[in-house]
């Protein structure tokens, strides 16, 4: 049998992996299971930056980074949690800059900042530079960066390894089962405690920023644990996904001045939001983009809109706009300039759709991006596992499968990579104070048998059901009533569907037999674990009886305090979901109704 044993176990190698496993493995041995290569985690397709307020190119403070990040949330954010991020945000991008990430540099050789959504000055309420950026590659060089630090830590890692199960013993996280995808052999971690950091569950999209990776894995097994998963209503769906392809085109693009125009030439979000226009939150603004669409007012009055960032728009309505740069000259951009602080953005322009942005608009359409719910955790990344906030011992979650929560119903650009940096290290210091303190559980003889199970199951099975059908059948259903505007009658009809999806999941048939590199059967796997999420989210969404940040309920147009200001915890039983219900956090802001 293939067995390992490390103090502490990391499944996932994107920011919030590498990051906790760089802090434990100061202290504790520590190991990575990744089913990709590290340096392929989704974490380095992070463009536009990472929030920090640290001033450097104008007046920023912490204190208003939490208020915005309050605010962005919809008052769903549990605000102590928040305000630990925002505080731990500055001290946080130095670390980085001291294991020598290259962030690109004012003209006097400090970190660049640059404004995205939701950002602001807290006096004026104008759009503030507060995301730190390294051009518009931030998240792969936060990876690169991470990645060469923990091997110079000596982190272990089991590269192309796909964990499968937790293994619980008396209550306490004893490790992890994987499958090595090089030759499906089965090996058994042993561990005091387990940190998951798995990433993110867009896959369940039609049209999402999200690699194919992202299927929500650590959320599926800890949920087949008998472990809730939390706030799974709330799906963001960003702006700006090239249209058809949903790639990420970065926020970033409207922070160096690009701006949403309509088929009939507009800039209509002056409409929507008046004060901030294209950099309102992320949620306002897609929201505005379907509503556009839905007018009519596509271009050529198909589902899309234009993104569009050449130099003479961008100087055009930064005069309009009065926008200055710090120094009080007036905001006027040079393509080459542009091309500096934008070059994958444009790369990937040119690449996909033919189109140079330097000389034409970009075609782009609401993509869904990130998930604000996951694996409930307080703090120090400990998971919880009820209303009381119980905590089950030796098990944590950092990064976007878990849910803190410092996004609540709607995320502001740049906090993801925030939150993956301050809460992936809290998880991994805490765990490894944790495991030192602690003695092995004993690892039962059949913990790798449901592990088994579910594997032998899928490659035995010959009910004739294809995963390509499956998948796209959900992504459709996903899409079309599940997104960015939600109904009852619609989600009830894509519940109805996910279970017809889920009973026809049990006879599937793959193609490949074979033992090495077997991704028929992985992928497989991960359509299962895609269906329980969707069921999740679906029964969450289902029941929020109001409209709040990302979930958008036409049937109940108003967000409900009185009702719905608490978290969703939602468990998988039986094939049912059953839900119950958290306080938020409110310690200063108290909700407000949210205008931009
Ligand atoms: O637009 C972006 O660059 C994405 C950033 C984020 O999701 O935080």
């Amino acid at each position: 049998m293939n067995t390992h044993q490390f103090d502490v176990i990391v499944v996932g190698a994107g920011g919030a992996g590498l990051m906790a496993a760089l802090h434990a493995s100061k202290k504790a041995t520590t190991a990575v299971i990744s089913k990709l290569y590290p340096t392929r985690s989704h974490t380095g397709t992070a463009q536009g930056g990472v929030g920090a307020a640290l001033g450097n190119l104008e007046e920023d403070h912490p204190d208003w980074h939490t208020f915005d990040t309050v605010k962005g949330s919809d008052y769903l954010g549990d605000q102590d949690a928040i305000e630990f991020m925002c505080n731990e945000a500055v001290p946080a991008i130095y670390e980085l800059e001291h294991m020598g990430l290259p962030f690109s540099r004012t003209p006097d050789g400090r970190i660049a900042q640059r404004p995205f959504g939701g950002h602001t000055n807290n006096l004026t309420g104008k759009p503030v530079h507060r995301s730190c950026y390294a051009a518009d590659r931030t998240g792969h060089m936060i990876l690169q960066t991470l990645y060469q630090q923990c091997i110079k830590n000596n982190v272990t890692f089991f590269d192309e390894y796909q964990v499968l199960d937790l293994i619980l013993v008396n209550g306490v996280a004893a490790g992890v089962v994987a499958i090595k995808l090089a030759t499906s052999e089965i090996h058994t971690f042993h561990a005091n405690a387990v940190i998951i950091a798995t990433g993110g569950h867009g896959r369940i999209w039609k049209i999402t920023s999200n690699a194919y990776s992202l299927s929500g894995d650590g959320i599926a097994i800890t949920l087949r644990r008998g472990i809730p998963a939390q706030d799974m209503e709330f799906f963001q769906f960003h702006p700006t996904g090239i249209y058809k392809l949903g790639i990420l085109i970065t926020e970033g693009v409207r922070g160096e001045g690009g701006i949403l125009v309509n088929g009939k030439g507009e800039r209509f979000m002056e409409r929507y939001a008046p004060r901030v226009k294209d950099l309102a939150s992320r949620d306002v603004v897609s929201r505005s983009m379907y509503l556009e669409i839905r007018a009519g007012n596509g271009i050529n009055g198909q589902d899309y809109l234009y993104l569009d960032v050449r130099p003479e728009t961008v100087n055009k309505f930064s005069t309009q706009d009065g926008r200055t740069r710090p120094d009080g000259s007036l905001y006027q951009v040079t393509a080459e300039e542009l091309l500096g602080k934008l070059p994958d953005i444009v790369d990937f322009c040119r690449t996909y759709l033919g189109v140079d942005p330097m000389d034409q608009p970009i075609p782009v359409q609401p993509t869904a991006h990130y998930a604000m719910g996951g694996i409930p955790t307080n703090i120090r990344g400990e998971v919880i596992v009820n209303e009381k906030n119980h905590v089950l011992p030796g098990l944590y979650a950092a990064g976007e499968a878990a849910c803190v929560s410092v996004h609540g119903a709607n995320r502001l650009g740049t906090n993801s990579l925030l939150d993956l940096i301050v809460f992936g290290k809290h998880a991994g210091i805490n765990a490894s104070e944790y495991a030192c303190a602690s003695a092995f559980q004993h690892l039962p003889g059949d913990a790798a048998d449901f592990a088994h199970e579910q594997i032998e199951r899928l490659r035995n099975c010959q009910g004739g059901e294809r995963i390509a059908d499956i998948t796209q059948e959900l992504r459709s259903v996903m899409m079309d009533h599940v997104g960015v505007f939600r109904t009852r009658a619609g989600m009830s009809a894509a519940l109805q569907k996910i279970t017809e999806l889920k009973e026809r999941y049990q006879h599937v048939s793959i193609d490949d037999c074979g033992k090495v590199f077997n991704t028929n059967l992985l992928n497989a796997w991960e359509v299962g674990n895609l269906l329980d999420l969707a069921h999740v989210t679906t029964a969450s969404a289902l029941a929020r009886a109001e409209s709040r940040g990302a979930h958008s309920r036409e049937d109940f147009p108003k967000r409900d305090d009185k009702r719905w200001l608490k978290h969703t915890l939602a468990w998988s039983e039986n094939g049912k979901v059953k839900l119950r219900y958290k306080s938020v956090v409110i310690t200063r802001f108290p909700p407000k109704e949210r205008t931009y």
